[in-house]
């Protein structure tokens, strides 16, 4: 066997390889930003025009030639012209058979075509190995190569060869390629960048939908009844009282809601006997937009809190207090001092700001820079166990804040109870379900059948 022997040239004068030469179709902004940033990448490149004569300005040191000639020089082209426009290439089948074509083209809605627009490329040249990438840069962050938000390069084909080919100029390019399977994949990867923040969509109909429903029902229970029952207008109130109503009960539901998937899968986990089987579609994208529920919920716990923080200032609450030190002078009054309100005032007020403590710790370990430098199990401790403490912190301090109103019939006003009762049968529902999970007996069963243990019905 021969030695491996390694060539002593100094530098420069081994004759340096010629860089590669890839093609690029289209002379567009994403074709001029994809060739720039080829050319910084080390590679040739050529473009394919219908006017090579007067197609704009092009990156320096490219060439441009027709489409068959650039076609020709190229085993790599990537297609960077609308889809209305690729009926031309049909006519360039003979040059690009064999070739490797790289679709990067994007629509501006969903379902405009019926097949994607690399499928239908596939089917116009069936001799090219087609590979969808790229479509999800923009061109701005392909010229200017791989930032932290935009690393990623997606990518479908049938070939793997090709794919490889591709994966390898992106790689060379500082993009990381995630490999999405065959071309089936090409109208998903194409729906990618028509999403707008598509994980919050789910938690922020549903913060809407809650605030309103809410504003709704206290504004009647509160603002309409004292102006029908009582002929008072305490309208101004909607403005800071009745938000600060709204808000902390929509965060107390919506923090709840981020935990009753977790417990409803281990209840079905049990039921089946088994992990092994698809949770249903809705627990599942349940699930998965739990982060942003959490997130949610704590913006409205903040809004709470700033609420909270401005009452000693308010006009109203200055005014209150001052006509009722007038009036007790007047009629020579004191009030004794009640212990056990000073008592439930102030746990309460505990309740909250320890509750908002751990809710904060909570938000912040869910964004990606801090929960990327935790270890699995750091994560999961905190977003489940202080989870379930913050859970129980807040309802427990609404519990206080409820003490005994729900002894008096005048908090039923029209037979409708109050809103934070309400607010409190979801957090207490999920605590009851999490404790009866947390059985001995149940929590061992559990456990085994996370661990891949499976229940076997006798037949
Ligand atoms: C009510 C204080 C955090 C949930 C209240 C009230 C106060 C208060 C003063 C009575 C408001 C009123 O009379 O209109 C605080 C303080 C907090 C805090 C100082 C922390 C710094 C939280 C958190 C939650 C929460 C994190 C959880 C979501 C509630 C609920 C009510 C309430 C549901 C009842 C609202 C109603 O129907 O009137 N809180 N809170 N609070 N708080 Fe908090």
């Amino acid at each position: 066997v021969k030695p491996e022997s390694v060539s002593l040239c100094p530098l420069g004068t081994a004759a340096a390889p010629e860089p590669e030469l890839l093609c690029i179709f289209g002379t567009g902004d994403l074709g001029r930003s994809l060739g720039q940033r080829l050319l910084q990448s080390g590679y040739r490149v050529v473009y394919g025009s219908r006017r090579p004569h007067s197609c704009g300005p092009l990156p320096q040191g490219t060439q441009v030639m027709s489409h068959a000639e650039a076609a020709q020089s190229a085993s790599l082209v990537f297609i960077c012209i609308h889809r209305e426009n690729y009926d031309f290439l049909e006519t360039l089948a003979p040059q690009l058979m064999g070739k490797v074509l790289v679709d990067v083209s994007n629509n501006l809605k969903k379902n405009l075509y019926p097949e994607a627009n690399a499928e239908y490329l596939q089917r116009l040249i069936p001799g090219a190995h087609v590979v969808k990438a790229f479509n999800t840069l923009s061109a701005w962050a392909l010229q200017n190569g791989p930032s932290d938000a935009n690393r990623q390069v997606y990518l479908c084909g049938n070939s793997a060869e090709a794919k490889q080919a591709v994966a390898e100029t992106s790689t060379k390019l500082g993009f990381t390629v995630l490999d999405r399977g065959s071309l089936s994949a090409a109208r998903e990867l194409e729906d990618f960048p028509l999403q707008l923040f598509p994980e919050w969509r789910l938690p922020l109909r549903l913060a809407f939908g809650l605030t309103v429903v809410l504003f709704i029902y206290v504004v009647i229970r509160d603002v309409i009844y004292a102006y029908v029952v009582q002929g008072k207008d305490i309208s101004f109130r909607i403005m800071v009282s009745l938000a600060n109503r709204v808000f902390p009960v929509v965060s107390l539901i919506m923090l709840s809601l981020c935990y009753l998937p977790g417990v409803i899968a281990g209840f079905l986990q049990l039921y089946r006997g088994t992990k092994y089987r698809r949770f249903p579609d809705w627990l599942d994208r349940w699930m998965l937009c739990r982060k942003q529920l959490g997130l949610l919920a704590l913006a409205f716990a903040f809004l709470h809190v700033l609420y909270t923080l401005i009452i000693p200032i308010r006009y109203y609450v200055r005014y209150k207090i001052g006509e009722s030190t007038i009036s007790k002078m007047r009629e020579n009054r004191t009030s004794v001092f009640d212990t056990t309100t000073a008592w439930r005032s102030d746990s309460y007020y505990a309740m909250g700001i320890l509750g908002f403590g751990v809710y904060l710790l909570l938000g912040i370990t869910s964004l990606p820079s801090v929960s990327n430098a935790l270890s699995w199990r750091e994560f999961n401790f905190i977003q489940s166990k202080l989870g379930y403490l913050t859970l129980f912190l807040c309802t427990f301090h609404t519990y206080l804040y409820g003490w005994s109103k729900f002894l008096y019939p005048s908090s039923y006003k029209w037979y409708t109870p109050p809103a934070y009762m309400l607010s409190l049968v979801l957090p207490s529902a999920v605590m009851v379900l999490k404790l009866l999970l947390l059985l001995p007996c149940v929590d061992r069963t559990l456990t085994r059948i996370r661990q891949g243990w499976e229940r076997t019905d006798p037949e």
